[in-house]
């Protein structure tokens, strides 16, 4: 397809703006705020780079996670989704997941902020809250799994102090607000290769629907990503996330920044592994637009969803995206 056309965005700079509040924000990073608010105006994708993540926690999750889908499927399915319960954790088989109705050609992990079971959101019996599924085979997953949600937490963090002050806001705005107790998930996709003349999708069209995503994928390529030009690659860069904007900053900003469609096929032969991170506001929060970001006016979504009409909470937004890719799920457990 096309050469590299998102931008690649250095976000060390931004690692200080959201630490202490008594600091001016340096002028560095205004400068990648910037260079974001570009990049989430017209593609809602970007790469990050200077991100502090270490690269061993990226490989060592690799490692863990290629071990576990290697296991025989008995052993993945002793933490088969279903077991998970309401806290909607643990293991997918190929075909477990939809898009848009459609099975995706890839099996995977459902991981989230671990809450221990006395935590009041758990006792409250909210969904997508609780405790995590862990391969007993696998040990290190764990051990990888839980640093690198918190390193992600961070990064998050500071790429949306970025994105704040892209849109004239305070640095600290979604760190004090939204994501002062964010909703936390994390996946791990495993996507065979597709076979000869398979027409299907590792992961159909769709956007994301939160705040924000941040997605490692090994070298396998494959992401592709809706632009006015059509589809454009997003293809690995070895040490950098893939971030692109969700739903929810849609709503925010009335339509100024768009949520992209994005899709994966996996035609590289090879099984292909990506590790995608979200970073979403509490789910009891609702989110209107910003103040002076209302008038979006009526642009046409891929899906023919109008954001603005959604009234609720993120939870509700997020309760009846799962209920449409997990249907039997959604049934059973919630
Ligand atoms: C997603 C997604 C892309 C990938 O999980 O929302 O778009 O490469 N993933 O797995
Ligand atoms: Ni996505």
């Amino acid at each position: 397809m096309t050469h590299l056309v998102l931008p690649v965005i250095d976000v060390a700079p931004l690692a200080g703006a959201v630490a202490d509040p008594a600091i001016p924000v340096p002028a560095a990073a205004l400068a990648v705020a910037g260079r974001i608010q570009e990049a989430c105006r017209e593609h809602g994708f970007f790469y990050v780079t200077g991100h502090g993540v270490p690269a061993m926690l990226v490989a060592e999750l690799a490692e863990a996670s290629a071990e576990f889908f290697a296991l025989p499927a008995v052993d993945k399915l002793e933490i088969s989704m279903e077991r998970g319960g309401r806290a909607w954790r643990g293991y997918f088989p190929v075909g477990g997941e939809l898009t848009s109705g459609q099975p995706d050609l890839k099996e995977g992990l459902y991981f989230g902020a671990e809450l221990a079971d006395d935590d009041p959101r758990v006792r409250a019996g909210l969904p997508l809250h609780g405790r995590n599924l862990f391969p007993r085979q696998v040990p290190r997953l764990r051990d990888a799994v839980l640093p690198y949600l918190d390193a992600m937490t961070a990064l998050g963090q500071s790429v949306l102090a970025g994105i704040a002050l892209s849109l004239s806001l305070d640095a600290r705005y979604f760190a004090d607000g939204y994501t002062a107790d964010p909703t936390v998930l994390f996946r791990v996709f495993s996507y065979p290769p597709a076979p000869p003349g398979f027409h299907g999708w590792g992961v159909g069209e769709h956007t994301d629907y939160g705040l924000l995503t941040l997605l490692a994928q090994d070298d396998c390529g494959g992401l592709q990503v809706a632009s006015p030009d059509g589809w454009i690659d997003a293809p690995p860069i070895p040490g950098t996330f893939v971030c692109n904007i969700g739903d929810m900053l849609d709503r925010l900003t009335g339509g100024w920044y768009r949520s992209t469609p994005h899709r994966v096929r996996n035609v590289s032969g090879r099984t292909r592994l990506s590790l995608p991170f979200f970073l979403d506001p509490g789910f009891a929060d609702e989110v209107p637009p910003l103040p002076g970001r209302a008038a979006g006016g009526g642009r046409h979504r891929w899906d023919g969803q109008d954001l603005r009409a959604f009234t609720g909470t993120y939870g509700d937004y997020l309760l009846g995206k799962v209920a449409k890719v997990f249907p039997q799920l959604q049934r059973d457990v919630l």
